[in-house]
């Protein structure tokens, strides 16, 4: 299994250019389901996750073609698939691809919205908490879907097609609100989602819908409102950057010192997080190209942060800041309110000497002056990129192991980092 190693200490300077979103790119995939003429998507990122989704969308039939590089492409530029559904031949996902990523359940919405069935394996996924699937569910349920639990699957049947409905999600859910966006396109009359989630990969989403025909506005709001079409058409749609990357190379950046622009970034994507860096005493700025951070000299200053759905500071930088904050002047408070545990990077971060402790979902956070280099995993991805993170600053070298959760959804980490003057590389076997 590889393993990265990373010598610490070195300030990070340069440009790092940032990938689509992995968060964007899946539903994005399986939105493709919904139609049988091709969806083209640019700015894809290179990912395992990704990968995966392929061989998972290929299994019903989908036909997916990775289009190759083009003279003046640059060497980071994110691969453009053309995605063809145009024949489903089967609409059973099993549990041996979906157990190995949760948002893969997704596809059950436009299954069933296009093919009136669809038997899907519950997800497996980062080990982040229970994460339940009743309110994806309870939606396909209001939409009309006759919904059954047998054997490990989630079997849905709507003979006569979906109707529109109201769904009104009891607490914000982004896997919820994608999967009822995608199914209402193609039901039967007007819904209307109440406390649909506001991040901006559903909007990414709703918007390439509409490219393809589908009648949705609100999104980006609490409100959508989706009239139904009977049939959806192919598109050309460009990725949003990821948000998270960005805000982890920030925090990179915020821990280690140096100056680093992060290339076509978008700063209204994560403003709650560029504020509580800034309040941390990184220097943000915002240019034609994306965001600048900076951090000279001065120390890292504490914050009490709690996450929230968006526009609020995101559960996928919670560990980033975490790793940051055991550095601080201080001591920080981090409140987790999105999943329940959340926290398997705290044991981690203590073997570099971080002082941390847990009350309930609240993290106590004393920073101390130097973290060392020690040998560390993580279960999870966004923990196993904290680790990183606290091992660009560490004194000496960290061995960060069990990279693949990295792979799910860090593009060329280890090529991004070294750019910057990082001694950061990946041992294979
Ligand atoms: N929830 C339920 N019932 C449901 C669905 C969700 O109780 O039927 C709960 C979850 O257990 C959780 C909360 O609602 O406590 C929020 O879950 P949500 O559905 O919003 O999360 P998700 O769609 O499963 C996506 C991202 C996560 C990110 C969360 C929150 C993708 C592929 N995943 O997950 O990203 O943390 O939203 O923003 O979009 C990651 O990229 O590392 C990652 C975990």
């Amino acid at each position: 299994m590889d393993r990265i190693r990373i010598v610490g200490g070195n300030k990070l300077n340069g440009i790092i250019p940032i990938s689509g979103a992995k968060n964007a790119a899946l539903p994005l995939m399986i939105a493709g389901l919904l139609s049988e003429d091709t969806l083209i998507l640019d700015n894809v990122p290179r990912l395992a996750d990704v990968a995966q989704l392929q061989r998972i969308l290929g299994n019903h039939g989908v036909d997916i073609m990775s289009a190759g590089k083009r003279p003046g492409d640059h060497e980071y530029q994110g691969q453009t698939l053309h995605i063809s559904a145009a024949d489903i031949i089967d609409t059973t996902a099993p549990y041996e691809l979906v157990s190995r990523m949760r948002a893969s359940f997704w596809v059950i919405a436009p299954l069933v919205a296009r093919m009136h069935e669809a038997k899907v394996s519950l997800p497996g996924g980062c080990a982040i908490g229970t994460r339940p699937v009743d309110l994806l569910i309870m939606a396909l349920e209001k939409l009309g879907a006759e919904m059954t639990i047998d054997g490990g699957y989630v079997i849905a049947k709507a003979p006569g097609g979906l109707k529109g409905a109201n769904i009104d999600f009891p607490k914000v859910t982004v896997s919820g609100t994608h999967v009822a966006l995608m199914a209402a396109t193609l039901a039967k009359g007007t819904t209307v989602i109440t406390n649909a989630a506001c991040e901006p990969e559903i909007v990414d989403v709703a918007d390439c819908l509409n490219k393809m025909g589908a009648r949705i506005a609100g999104a980006g709001t609490t409100r959508i409102v989706v009239e139904g079409v009977t049939k959806l058409r192919g598109a050309r749609h460009t990725v949003l950057p990821d948000r998270i990357e960005t805000g982890t190379y920030a925090m990179a950046v915020a821990m280690t010192g140096g100056d680093v622009q992060l290339a076509g970034a978008r700063p209204e994507l994560l403003q709650s997080a560029l504020d509580v860096l800034t309040q941390a005493g990184a220097i943000i700025s915002v240019n034609n190209e994306g965001i600048r951070v900076a951090r000279n000299g001065a120390g890292i200053r504490p914050v009490t942060v709690s996450t929230a759905p968006f526009p609020g500071f995101p559960t996928d930088l919670q560990a980033q800041l975490m790793s940051l904050m055991a550095c601080a002047d201080g001591s920080s408070h981090i409140t987790e309110t999105i999943f329940e545990n959340r926290f398997m990077h705290v044991q981690e971060l203590a073997r570099f000497g971080a002082r941390i402790s847990l009350d309930g979902e609240t993290a106590t956070i004393e920073g101390i002056k130097k973290l060392r280099g020690a040998p560390v995993m993580a279960t999870d991805l966004r923990a196993s990129v904290s680790l990183v993170i606290a091992g660009l600053a560490a004194e000496g070298e960290t061995m960060v192991n069990r990279v693949y959760h990295l792979d799910r959804g860090f593009e060329r980490l280890e090529d991004k980092l070294s750019a910057c003057g990082a001694t950061i590389e990946r041992i294979s076997g």
